[in-house]
């Protein structure tokens, strides 16, 4: 029989700078009613100058590891789902997997906006499901404050930054991740974009002073196409595990707007306290708002081991996705995975290998064949 794959480990990281709608109302022409009243969003966070897409990941990546009791050096895969990368290349996850001494890890990043959580769940959860690996970390990760206009109030308000991160694992019990619907319609690409800085349009002065290096979106569009694919991806998905809307305890959406979230409640029949909502704090963080709103739900005891929950988003591309998910928690014993001092190791064995590398380069170097 193939093995289960579970979530039994989760870790999550916000920055501490808190940008309040009555901070955006003196930087463009809104309100705070106007952004409560359309959105739901109060506030958001916004990552520090020195932090990026990788540093917060790297953060929820060791929690969801100490969670799961899971050492580094035991990851057989790492994917990183971010729409705002560190660099186009490097993948942000091959940053983390040296940050973390992930030594026997491949890593890769999935771009599918903010889709993303949920098609890297399923990639994961099938990896380990054929028996080719047994431990994998998924994270969502994203610094859109960067790529973000501040002048524009139809998007400025909308975004906000943040990471959070599960640990998948093997195991012949059943449960954990159920099933899974991506879904994609590249017709509505331009409708949220991020033009430049791609080969299509690679950065020049000309992509900077149109503003085409900013997010870009036809929000009234997005917003029809949201509420239409939410509860049709729940109801899809939630079948494919063989069980009824009525068997889920939670419903976790991506956090994009409130009026979406209950849009899709009001499709599915089921009261809005069914779905997880922290939209009000956080804005939308993109791939990261599904792990952030679902480690917020167990933290506060609204999702118990055993819970049947449905994981379901949207976003650019355009995609959108749906995950069935039984919820477990560690299954490993408690014990120490890496002391205090691990990450002052994971760094000089970054450096050694650097160090290796160049010497390599010498001795190889005068090998290579002249002309
Ligand atoms: N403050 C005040 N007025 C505003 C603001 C603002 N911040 N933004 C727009 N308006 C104005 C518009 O100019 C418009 O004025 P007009 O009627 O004179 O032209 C009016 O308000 C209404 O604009 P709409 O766009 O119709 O407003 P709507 O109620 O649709 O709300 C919003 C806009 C919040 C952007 C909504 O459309 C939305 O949430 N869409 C979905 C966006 C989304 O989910 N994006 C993320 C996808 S996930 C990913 O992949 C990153």
């Amino acid at each position: 029989m193939s093995p289960f794959a579970h979530i039994t480990g989760w870790g999550m990281t916000i920055p501490e700078r808190v940008l309040t709608n009555h901070e955006i109302s003196k930087m463009v022409d809104t309100t705070d009613e106007w952004i409560r009243e359309r959105t739901g969003i109060r506030e958001r966070r916004i990552a520090s100058e020195d932090q990026t897409t990788a540093s917060l990941a790297v953060e929820a990546a060791l929690k969801a590891l100490r969670v799961a009791n899971l050492s580094p050096s035991e990851l057989n895969l790492i994917i990183v789902s971010t729409s705002s990368p560190e660099h186009i290349f490097p993948a942000t996850a091959s940053l983390v997997q040296d940050a973390i001494g992930a030594t026997h890890a491949g890593a890769f990043d999935l771009l599918a906006a903010c889709t993303g959580f949920i098609y890297a769940l399923d990639l994961a959860a099938q990896s380990i499901r054929s028996g080719s690996i047994n431990n994998a970390l998924v994270i969502g990760s994203e610094t859109l404050s960067r790529f973000t206009n501040w002048n524009d109030r139809t998007t400025c308000i909308l975004f906000g930054d943040g990471a959070g991160a599960f640990v998948l694992q093997s195991s012949e019990e059943p449960g954990g991740i159920l099933s899974a619907v991506l879904r994609s319609d590249g017709s509505g690409g331009d409708l949220l974009s991020l033009p430049a800085g791609g080969s299509r349009h690679p950065a020049s002065l000309d992509t900077i002073h149109k503003g085409m290096h900013f997010i870009h979106m036809n929000g009234r569009e997005v917003y029809r196409f949201a509420t239409r694919v939410m509860a049709q991806a729940t109801r899809e998905a939630t079948e494919k595990a063989g069980l009824k809307i009525e068997d889920l305890a939670l419903i976790i959406p991506h956090q994009a707007n409130r009026r979406i979230i209950e849009a899709a409640a009001r499709s599915l029949e089921i009261p809005l306290e069914r779905c997880v909502i922290n939209i009000d704090r956080y804005g939308n963080t993109s791939t990261a708002s599904i792990p952030i709103a679902t480690i917020e739900a167990v933290e506060s005891g609204c999702l118990k081991r055993g819970d049947r929950v449905v994981f379901v988003g949207f976003g650019g591309g355009l995609t959108w996705g749906a995950v069935t998910v039984q919820w477990s928690g560690p299954i490993l014993p408690k014990r120490k995975v890496y002391p205090k001092s691990y990450q002052i190791w994971v760094k000089i064995r970054s450096h050694v290998r650097r160090l290796i590398r160049t010497i390599e380069g010498i001795i190889w170097g005068s090998n290579f064949p002249e002309g």
